[in-house]
């Protein structure tokens, strides 16, 4: 666990504290189970899609702290952090090698990339994510993706997962990924808040 990088903020949620406020949120904790009950037999990931706040997040790290205490080598990624942290690799000055910081992403047995989409999406950040994601698609590795970017645009300033990652790499993610959308209210705005108000009060 302590080598799986899950984000100080997360490591309290697992599939006990997540509390379902609509049929899309229970299915979607029955999916995140079924995905950790059935590894290693089967190789399908998660691709978590919903607005702010609704868990997408803290449902991928449940299924990261199941399959590590079934001892299965887990690993937890921004994917912000990782395309900044293979950049930084560039400069002279860096001790990491762009190899070093990709090693451990290509290896890990079950991968969260967490937030995809979210950097914008230049050649170089398209190539790059279609480059990770396809030597694991590859090697038939299990990887889960939480987006706030969907397929369809509910309004014409939308941009589809499909424009923030290209064409290649969504039709890949078809593949590696069992689509999951996740309805609901901001949970931050509608129970933490309270929860804070309550405290302060
Ligand atoms: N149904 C729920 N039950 C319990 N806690 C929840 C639930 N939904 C969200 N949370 C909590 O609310 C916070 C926000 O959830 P989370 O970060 O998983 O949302 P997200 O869908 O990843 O949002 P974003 O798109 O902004 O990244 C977290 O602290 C999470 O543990
Ligand atoms: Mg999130």
């Amino acid at each position: 666990m302590a080598n799986a990088r899950i984000p100080k903020r997360y490591e309290g949620c697992s599939f006990e504290t997540y509390y379902p406020m609509n049929p899309s949120q229970e299915a979607a904790v029955s999916f995140a189970r079924q995905t950790a009950d059935a590894y290693p037999s089967s190789d399908v990931g998660l691709l978590l899609l919903g607005t702010c706040g609704v868990g997408k997040t803290h449902l991928a790290v449940a299924i990261l702290k199941a399959l590590a205490e079934k001892n299965v080598a887990c690993l937890f990624y921004d994917f912000r952090d990782l395309l900044k942290e293979i950049q930084d690799s560039w400069n002279p000055s860096k001790q990491t090698s762009e190899l070093q910081v990709l090693n451990p992403v290509q290896e890990a047995d079950v991968l969260v990339l967490d937030e995809l989409g979210a950097t914008k999406p230049t050649e170089w950040v398209k190539d790059t994510m279609t480059h990770i994601i396809n030597k694991r698609y590859n090697d038939r590795k299990v990887t889960i993706f939480t987006s706030n970017f969907l397929d369809a645009k509910a309004s014409q300033y939308d941009e589809t997962l499909t424009e923030r990652v290209g064409e290649r790499l969504r039709s890949r993610l078809h593949e590696m990924c069992k689509v999951v959308l996740i309805n609901g209210d901001d949970f931050r705005k509608q129970v933490r808040q309270e929860q804070i108000r309550r405290v302060r009060m």
